[in-house]
C-alpha cells in the first residue's frame, strides 16, 4: 500500500511552529503584515486568496486584500504595489497570478520590493534561488521539499523528474531538488516518450495542469509522486472515468457540479507508487503554510533591520 503524504498534517505542523514567532513579533512591536492583490474575478484565484487571508487571520498575521477590477491597467497595479512597498506595516506583498491579460505581469513582479516578495518571483530572488543563496523561495516548491523532508523521503542521489516548466512550480522545484543533490530532469510538452522518462523517477513531480495525465505507465513501482495539479472536472462522464465510478466522488460531483482531480491518475498513484500526495489535501495546503512562513521570515528580517 502506498503511503499518503498528508499535506494538511504537515501544514498544521508548520503553522504551529510559526505561532510563537508571530506572537514574539507582535509582543515586540507589531504582528507581521501581508498584502494580497487580487485583480478581477478568476474563480480559482478567489478561492486561493480566501484561503490565504483565512490562514493569516488564524495565525495572527495582519492581512489586507486589494481587489482592483478586471479592467485594471498595468499603471494602476504598479501604483498599488509602489504604495505597499512604502508601507512599514506590510512585510509581504503577493500579487495573485494570473493577472488580467492587459496587465504586464513581468513589470508588476519586478516592481515588488524584493525584501517583501513572499512569492519568491522577483528576478532578484529567482537569482538567489539559482545561486542557492538564502532568500524567499516560491511557496509551492518550498512546500514540496518540506513534505519530502518531514516524511523522511530521501532526495540526495535520487532521480527526480519534473513534468512542467512553469516559473511558479516546474523551474523552481527542479532547482530546489538539484540543491538537495537529486539528479533532475525537467520535461515538457515537447519531450519525446515522456512516460519512459517519468518511469526513471524515484521522485516524480507532476505540474502540468492536465487532469489525470500521469497514468500507470508513467510511474516506477515504489516511486514518490508529488501531484501539484488542481483541475476542476465539470463533465460527469470524465469524473466517472477518472474515479472508476467511485460512489463518494460521484455523489460529491452531483452535489457541486464538479470535482477536483490532480495531474496524476489517483488510482495509479495509490496502486503503483510508494508514497504520494493526494488531491485535494496534498500540495495545496503546503503552499499556504509556506506563504505564512515567508511572511513571518520577512517580518523578522525587517524587525532586525530596524
Ligand atoms: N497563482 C497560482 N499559484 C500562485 C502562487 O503561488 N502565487 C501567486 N502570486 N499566484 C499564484
Amino acid at each position: 500500500m502506498a503511503q499518503i503524504l498528508d499535506g494538511i498534517r504537515v501544514r498544521d505542523e508548520i503553522l504551529s511552529e510559526l505561532k510563537p514567532r508571530v506572537a514574539a513579533l507582535a509582543a515586540s512591536g507589531r504582528p507581521p503584515g501581508l498584502a494580497v492583490v487580487l485583480a478581477g474575478h478568476d474563480p480559482g484565484s478567489e478561492i486561493y486568496v480566501r484561503n490565504k487571508v483565512k490562514a493569516c487571520q488564524d495565525l495572527g498575521i495582519l492581512s489586507e486584500k486589494l481587489t482592483p477590477p478586471d479592467s485594471v491597467s498595468t499603471a494602476e497595479v504598479l501604483a498599488a504595489v509602489e504604495q505597499l512597498n512604502q508601507r512599514p506595516d506590510i512585510d509581504g506583498i503577493l500579487v495573485q497570478l494570473p493577472l488580467p491579460k492587459q496587465v504586464d505581469s513581468k513589470r508588476i513582479l519586478l516592481a515588488i520590493d524584493p525584501e517583501k516578495d513572499v512569492d519568491g518571483f522577483h528576478p532578484f530572488n529567482v537569482g538567489n534561488l539559482v545561486a542557492n543563496v538564502p532568500g524567499p523561495r516560491a511557496c509551492t516548491p518550498a512546500g514540496i521539499i518540506e513534505i519530502l523532508k518531514r516524511y523522511g523521503i530521501p532526495i540526495s542521489g535520487r532521480r527526480a523528474v519534473v513534468v512542467g516548466r512553469s516559473d511558479i512550480v516546474g523551474k523552481p522545484i527542479a532547482l530546489l531538488l538539484l540543491h538537495e543533490n537529486a539528479t533532475v530532469t525537467i520535461c515538457h510538452s515537447k519531450t519525446p516518450d515522456l512516460a519512459a522518462v517519468c518511469r526513471e523517477a524515484d521522485i516524480l513531480v507532476a505540474a502540468i495542469g492536465r487532469p489525470a495525465m500521469i497514468t500507470a505507465d508513467y510511474i516506477k513501482p515504489g516511486a514518490t509522486v508529488i501531484d501539484v495539479g488542481m483541475n476542476r472536472i465539470d463533465s460527469r462522464e470524465d469524473a466517472a472515468r477518472i474515479f472508476r465510478n467511485a460512489p463518494e466522488k460521484l455523489a460529491s460531483f452531483d452535489k457541486k457540479g464538479n470535482v477536483l482531480v490532480g495531474d496524476a491518475d489517483p488510482f495509479a498513484m495509490a496502486e503503483i507508487s510508494g508514497a504520494y500526495t493526494p488531491v485535494p489535501g496534498g500540495v495545496g495546503p503546503l503552499t499556504i503554510a509556506m506563504l505564512m512562513a515567508n511572511t513571518v521570515a520577512s517580518a523578522e528580517r525587517r524587525a532586525r533591520a530596524c
